[in-house]
């Protein structure tokens, strides 16, 4: 009974085994253990002062008194400040100190994980306390909070779901919305939500924090509340921008962060690139051109994007060797909240990758955009933290004054709506046309998210929830993959599917070795043993039943390319996922090898995004005619055919043609042999999975990573 140690000893992922002799999942691999240590000292301004010292030397701090009383005589405050002044982290601790945890949480939300995580971290070091006790966080897939918790940080995403369950928050009794300017979709949907709440429960009081000049509006939009400015900031930052425009940013940056390095000037560099793709080149280059240096003092160059693994994303906290330099290359994830010790110099290309819907594909695309000038304070800030700092921004200062826009457009007016109309119509709200939003979003993008969820089965021809998109708000999921969960059990193979969402929902499990050529054709080789030729999703289903079949080794994983972490966080989220259909009654079972069951299932929920065969490895959407290709890591790329149809799952438009070689893309496709039915037979259509790449400026060039139907 129960999983065997295997001889790397890692079966249980160090995890105790229970009394049933299974192991929980549930909390395996999280952020948190990755950054058990406590946080070392960079700065001189860390290492001389004490935790104490440091938070009474924040701006913030001077006002506590006049904070505390503003909030204690209204329901809801707007709180302004400089970047480092002390919002983030100080806020949450100032309401403990003066009792209001003693009635409940003090909840503080933030756009990105990786920001919930690593305040937390600071903020429980700062009280004194082990990060999960009195200070905790909470993310998709991963609680890390206990009944001692009091603080709780988290993501907007988990507060909007907690609504769900209890649509009064009565368990907290402040919330600070953080980062409001930020205006994600998630924040822009709790404004409403909240601003109702506020007016049934008068003992919850909600701070909504800002670094923008958005204020006012935010003021007006809640009914004229108050607004506190926090005055001073924390550390100088000196501005400097390039004196002409950079054809090049990727080499306009590395050169810059080679000066820097090479100056003799003491601080760690923070690099600001649009996504991984640049980020990769950027710090390929910059190693090179180190190791072609003669006696350069040695560098340290991490990455950091959210689609790295969870314990690569924590290294940039750490702190480097001494006398070792770090130079971290980030994209927008590194902009706000952050603070890592020691970074004196910001290098900032301007651009950023912004979903935006697209109308003639259906669906959202990661496009490359100019930031805005709100980002680009953002990112300035980030310099002067522990300590004085330099930003040096890669565009000139006219393009600054004349071509960024002042803030960023929200979210909600340029993203998919359906998981935000799944969730309103799941809380009651019966016309979203009217429900209060501070921006609306294009009613064009919420009739077709509605159209999404009805040909989905979400919602009825009135536009109401039907039991299945009920049994869809349960999951923290796109509606299409929750819908092919709940298919699934219905087909007979809920439990192959779900192996399927689970990897799906992880970033970058292959990895692929570089530069190392007699490694490279072992890569494919041993690529092969797993590869399911039709299908990516079936590719995924493969390597975790045969890492099962392996006891969970790690061994394993390495001998295939694979991220360990990355399957052990699988297992967590399919654990996680398996107590949510438990605890609906969806019934388990497993088609065995009969997978063209499998192929089906995809179909009836992703026949939406199917495309069929055009010319030479061209694909046309069938419903929007969107051309697109198949990505190169595609299991069907090497297929030796190209099937007639096939169905696709996520979309990616890049501005740079990468080798296929050194991107770790996630490529999953599905192939069926199935009939492809017309979108009036929905119930029987199936997907694939696509990558736009846009070789250049100029040209877009869309490649699908896909799975085949017919
Ligand atoms: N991990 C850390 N190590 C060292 N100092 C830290 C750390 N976290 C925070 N600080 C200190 O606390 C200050 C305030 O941080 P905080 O995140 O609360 O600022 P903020 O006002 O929320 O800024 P922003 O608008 O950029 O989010 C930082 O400027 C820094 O001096
Ligand atoms: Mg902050």
């Amino acid at each position: 009974m129960g999983i065997k140690k295997t001889e790397d000893g890692d079966s249980s992922g160090g995890k105790p085994v229970g009394e049933d002799g299974k192991v929980d999942y549930r909390t395996d691999q999280k952020f948190a253990d990755h950054m058990k240590d406590k946080s070392e000292a960079s700065s001189e301004f860390a290492k001389k002062k004490t935790l104490l010292e440091q938070r009474q030397y924040l701006p913030i701090f001077a006002v506590r008194q006049q904070l505390l009383n503003i909030i204690r005589d209204n329901s809801i405050v707007i709180v302004v400040g400089e970047t480092g002044s002390g919002k983030t982290t100080q806020l949450t601790q100032y309401l403990h100190e003066d009792g209001y945890t003693s009635y409940g949480m003090v909840g503080c939300t933030q756009p990105r994980r990786v920001a919930a995580m690593s305040v937390a971290k600071r903020v429980s070091e700062e009280l004194g306390s082990n990060l999960g006790e009195e200070v905790g966080y909470a993310i998709r897939f991963e609680d890390c909070t206990s009944e001692k918790t009091v603080i709780k940080y988290m993501t907007d995403g988990i507060l909007l779901r907690e609504s769900l369950r209890e649509s009064d928050l009565d368990h907290y009794s402040a919330v600070i919305m953080d980062e409001a300017h930020e205006r994600s979709l998630n924040t822009d949907v709790l404004f409403g939500l909240l601003r109702e709440v506020v007016s049934r429960r008068s003992d919850l009081k909600l701070i909504v924090t800002s670094a923008t000049m958005d204020s006012d509006k935010f003021a007006a939009f809640f009914g004229n509340v108050p607004i506190f400015h926090i005055p001073g900031r924390t550390f100088p930052v000196d501005i400097l921008f390039s004196k002409t425009p950079q054809e090049d940013y990727v080499e306009a940056a590395v050169k810059q962060a080679l000066q820097i390095h090479l100056s003799g000037m003491g601080g760690d560099i923070l690099i600001f690139m649009p996504g991984q793709e640049d980020i990769e080149v950027t710090s390929d280059q910059i190693v090179e051109r180190l190791e072609d240096l003669e006696s350069a003092p040695p560098l340290t160059v991490l990455p950091i994007y959210s689609q790295l693994p969870s314990d690569l994303q924590a290294k940039i906290f750490q702190k480097a060797p001494d006398g070792v330099r770090k130079c971290i290359v980030a994209t927008n994830i590194a902009e706000t909240s952050l603070t890592v010790d020691g970074i004196m110099f910001v290098v900032d290309a301007g651009y950023c990758k912004l979903k935006v819907f697209n109308p003639r594909i259906g669906m959202d695309a990661l496009q490359v955009y100019p930031i805005s000038q709100a980002n680009a304070n953002q990112r300035a800030g980030r310099a002067g933290r522990t300590g004085p700092g330099q930003c040096y921004r890669l565009y000139t200062q006219s393009a600054f004054k004349n071509e960024m826009l002042t803030t960023t457009i929200p979210e909600i007016q340029r993203t998919n709506l359906a998981n935000v109309v799944l969730l309103l119509k799941s809380l009651g709200v019966q016309d979203l046309l009217l429900f209060h939003f501070m921006d609306p979003p294009p009613e064009d993008n919420m009739l077709n998210s509605m159209y999404q969820l009805w040909i989905l089965g979400a919602l009825d021809n009135t536009g109401s929830l039907t039991p299945t998109g009920r049994l869809m708000v349960e999951f923290p999921l796109d509606p299409a993959l929750s819908k092919m969960l709940i298919v699934s059990c219905d087909m007979g193979c809920s439990a192959d599917i779900l192996i399927i969402v689970s990897m799906l929902s992880v970033p970058a499990i292959f990895y692929r070795p570089k530069v190392d050529f007699t490694l490279h054709t072992g890569h494919d080789q041993v690529r092969e043993k797993f590869s399911v030729p039709e299908s990516d999703h079936l590719t995924y289903l493969n390597v975790y039943l045969q890492w099962k079949n392996n006891n969970y080794s790690s061994i394993w994983c390495n001998e295939h390319f694979i991220h360990t972490k990355a399957m052990r966080k699988v297992r967590e989220v399919r654990s996680q996922l398996k107590d949510i259909m438990v605890q609906q009654r969806m019934n388990l079972v497993s088609c065995g090898s009969d997978w063209d069951i499998i192929r089906k299932c995809i179909c009836a929920a992703y026949f939406h995004q199917a495309a069929k065969l055009k010319g030479i490895g061209e694909y046309v959407n069938v419903r929007t005619g969107m051309p697109c290709h198949l990505h190169p890591t595609s299991s069907l790329f090497g297929m030796g055919y190209t099937p007639d149809y096939i169905t696709y799952h996520e979309l990616v438009m890049t501005t740079k043609v990468t080798d296929p070689a050194s991107t770790q893309l996630r490529y999953d496709l599905d192939c069926s042999e199935m009939m492809f039915y017309t979108l009036t037979h929905q119930k029987e259509l199936s997907y694939i999975y696509i990558y736009i790449y846009q070789p250049s400026s100029s040209a877009t060039v869309f490649y699908c990573v896909v799975t085949c139907v017919v």
